[in-house]
């Protein structure tokens, strides 16, 4: 009789910049009010971060192969963050800044070409580096709130995982820049 056939387990992961703790509580006093107007479900404070690349589903494999991706060195840099404002479709309320800074031009360029040379297919949309704030938002104006200074020290890699009707993110590893 013949083995059924079963699909190799599947791991959800991402590359990202995790705020500590002290961004963390900026990030939210800064945008609690832009937050409170979308209407939206805020995304709880341990989760707030900023996705330098999605991976989607991989497999054991696969998640060797991207963890090999890293590090890569551009070196720690100064992020601000200072606008918010809804994407109509995806309905997320956004925090990003006005400004991309060229470290992490580098760092997502770097880290996709590494992840290419691994097999990897790099994203073709443009890379529009923002925390999640808030899903199902309301608004559509960008605004301006009281800059949030982020000083990005390490890149990590980040499982999510199914936490009831919600996620939980485990970093699984830690990079210096
Ligand atoms: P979002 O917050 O803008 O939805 C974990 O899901 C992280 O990966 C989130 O930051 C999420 O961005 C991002 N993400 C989820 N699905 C994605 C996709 N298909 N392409 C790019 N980023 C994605």
């Amino acid at each position: 009789m013949s083995e059924p056939e079963v699909a190799p387990a599947r791991r959800r992961l991402f590359y990202a910049l995790w705020p500590d703790d002290a961004t963390r509580s900026r990030i939210v006093r800064s945008t609690k009010e832009a937050v409170r107007l979308s209407g939206g479900r805020p995304i709880a404070k341990d989760r707030l971060h900023l996705t330098v690349a999605f991976l989607g589903e991989l497999t054991a494999e696969q998640l060797e192969l991207a963890r090999a991706a890293a590090p890569i060195a551009v070196g720690a840099f100064d992020l601000t963050l200072d606008l918010v404002g809804v994407w109509p479709q995806s309905r997320v309320l956004w925090l990003a800044g006005r400004e991309l800074p060229e470290p992490l031009e580098a760092l997502e360029s770097g880290l996709w070409d590494a992840l290419e040379d691994r097999g990897f297919v790099r994203e073709d949309r443009v890379y529009r580096p923002h925390v999640t704030l808030a899903r199902r938002a309301r608004g559509t104006e960008t605004s301006e709130v009281a800059p949030v200074p982020w000083h990005v020290t390490e890149l990590v890699l980040v499982e999510s995982l199914p936490a009831g009707r919600n996620v939980h993110y485990e970093v699984l590893e830690r990079w210096p820049l």
